[in-house]
């Protein structure tokens, strides 16, 4: 009988602590779930994105991670272009970032592929020039590209990204 009790009892408290584990759980992912939307609210209101607020690359999606490297390739560019080098272009191949998820679904519309179209259309110029000055000039031209689409999508990154013009 004393045993049926105590087992009774330690199976009471393990499914308090059970309960009491799982229920804190759940808020915990409550508030991360609210904290993310609270993220994802505040930069819709001025931008199409809410990536650059989340930096861990596990949650960033993969267009936000595509537009990482391609600043990280661009502003690589930029240095060597500003050092009076010839770029291989053939290591800097066109991001298709248009065929990939993006943070907000909302901007797969038309207007975003037009953008998308000019942008790959000015990076192809570039990967066709062999020549430094041909080269900055066709570079210059793939950062108005960038800029004209965050001008109507994701607006945040735009005081970076008027920085990478030579
Ligand atoms: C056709 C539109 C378009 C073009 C062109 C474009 N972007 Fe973006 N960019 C976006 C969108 C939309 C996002 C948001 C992606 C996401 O959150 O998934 C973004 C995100 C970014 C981010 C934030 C990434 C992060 O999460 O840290 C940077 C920085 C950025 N772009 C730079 C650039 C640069 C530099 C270029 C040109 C070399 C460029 N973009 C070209 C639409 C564009």
């Amino acid at each position: 009988m004393k045993k049926i009790v105590y087992s009774l009892f330690a199976l009471t408290m393990l499914s308090m602590v059970f309960f009491a584990c799982g229920g804190n759980q759940n808020k915990e992912n409550k508030n991360i779930a609210d904290s993310s939307q609270v993220i994802v609210d505040s930069t819709k209101s001025d931008s199409s994105c809410s990536s650059e607020t989340i930096m861990d690359p596990n949650n960033a999606k993969p267009m936000a991670l595509m537009m990482r490297a391609l600043v990280k390739n661009t502003s690589e560019m930029r240095e060597k272009l500003k050092a009076g080098e010839t770029l291989e272009t053939a290591k800097y191949p066109l991001v298709r970032f248009w065929l990939v998820e993006p943070t907000d679904p909302d901007v797969l519309e038309p207007q975003f592929f037009e953008n998308a179209r000019l942008f790959s259309e000015s990076y192809k110029k570039l990967s066709a020039s062999h020549d430094n000055a041909s080269q900055i000039k066709a570079y210059n031209a793939v950062i108005g590209m960038c800029i004209n689409c965050h001008e109507s999508y994701c607006s945040g990154p735009l005081k970076r990204i008027r920085k990478l013009p030579i």
